[in-house]
């Protein structure tokens, strides 16, 4: 089976496993672990910021930000489909009481113009304030799409001029790194909290950071403690983070290429797939031209060895390309998936 359902389905790799035999461990609540202090201060020189603090998911990582950057009632900012509003159980509400405003926009990214159109000043006894700004990069609902550095520049100076607060869901930040060639404390570092996952393209069994100012990183280590994602000899799993910075960044622009490969055998082969959309390690797949749902198209996929998963959008299937799938892989999804949306073409 080839599985392009997501990025997080990477396994630890014979290397990383020795990593994680050999860590050096101690109580990380009591900031004795080694392994992850030093994971910690090599996140946050990564992402430009301060300091980091590190939590077991991504989703966690997104709640602490919000929460140690907003007070019940406020408003938080973001694209529609951001993993915030779409994918965590609407936490931003349970665990910060934030009042969330949906922006509609192309490619998960927002203008300067929405922002200011959007911007609620809170300042009468009616009007809920907008407090926050959460910007995705990449984003994951439009499939992996990269914020370009002058956009980042123009919504965080907009958000400042405003006197809102940012946040950036950069679970996958060192994919836009690498995908657009900017170090990721340029992409990152002007945000007050940022959140990067090692779980996704980074390869790790699991674990994240949410990195800002040392003075916030106090809020949220706070938070972390409250959610009860404070641990103990977590050097064990921070190992394999630590590993994942050294050896698995760089290699990053091999899945990207493998994904745009792909992208471009299926387009040629007639499916609706839009490679210019392909800039990082999602291929978005639309079957609505096929006359067949994505549950039909899935059941095929699976059929013939290949998995693909759905996205937000009632048509789009999505392709993820990580460190478990190889060139050859891409060679047998190029002609396999094809062949077997091809079939249902034939028989709609
Ligand atoms: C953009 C983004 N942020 C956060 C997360 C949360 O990651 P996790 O499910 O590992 O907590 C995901 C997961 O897919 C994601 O795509």
């Amino acid at each position: 089976m080839i599985d392009l359902r997501s990025d997080t389905q990477t396994k630890p790799s014979p290397e990383m496993r020795a990593a994680i035999a050999a860590a050096e461990v101690g109580d990380e609540q009591k900031r004795e672990d080694p392994t992850v202090n030093e994971l910690e201060r090599r996140t946050a020189e990564l992402l430009g910021q301060e300091e980091a603090v590190y939590v077991p998911t991504a989703t966690m990582a997104n709640e602490i930000a919000l929460r140690t950057l907003g007070e019940p009632g406020d408003e938080v900012v973001g694209e529609e489909n951001s993993h915030i509003f779409i994918s965590e159980l609407g936490g931003a509400a349970v665990f910060a009481g934030l009042m969330t405003r949906q922006l509609r926009c192309e490619a998960g990214r927002f203008t300067p113009e929405q922002l200011r159109e959007t911007v609620r000043t809170g300042d009468n006894t009616h009007t809920p304030g907008t407090k926050i700004v959460s910007v995705e990069n990449t984003h994951n609902a439009s499939g992996g799409r990269v914020w370009p550095l002058e956009e980042i520049e123009a919504i965080v100076a907009t958000a400042r001029e405003l006197g809102l607060r940012l946040h950036l869901d950069g679970a996958r930040i060192m994919n836009a790194s690498v995908a657009s060639g900017v170090p990721a404390a340029q992409l990152a570092g002007t945000f007050d909290t940022v959140t990067l996952c090692l779980s996704k393209g980074l390869g790790c069994p699991l674990g994240a950071l949410v990195a800002g100012s040392a003075e916030l990183m106090v809020a949220a280590r706070r938070a972390k403690h409250l959610f009860g994602g404070a641990m103990r000899q977590a050097g064990i799993v921070a190992a394999a983070g630590v590993y994942a910075l050294d050896h698995n960044v760089d290699r990053i622009a091999d899945d990207h290429a493998r994904a745009r490969r792909l992208g471009g055998a299926w387009a040629a082969a007639g499916l609706a797939v839009d490679p210019d959309q392909v800039e990082t390690n999602f291929v978005f797949l639309d079957v609505g031209p096929l006359g067949i749902t994505t549950a039909e198209a899935s059941a095929r996929l699976t059929e013939a060895g290949v998995r693909l998963s759905d996205t937000v959008h009632p048509t789009i299937l999505r392709a993820v390309t990580h460190l478990g799938i190889s060139d050859e892989d891409v060679d047998r999804a190029a002609e396999l998936v094809p062949q077997a949306l091809g079939a249902a073409r034939v028989h709609a």
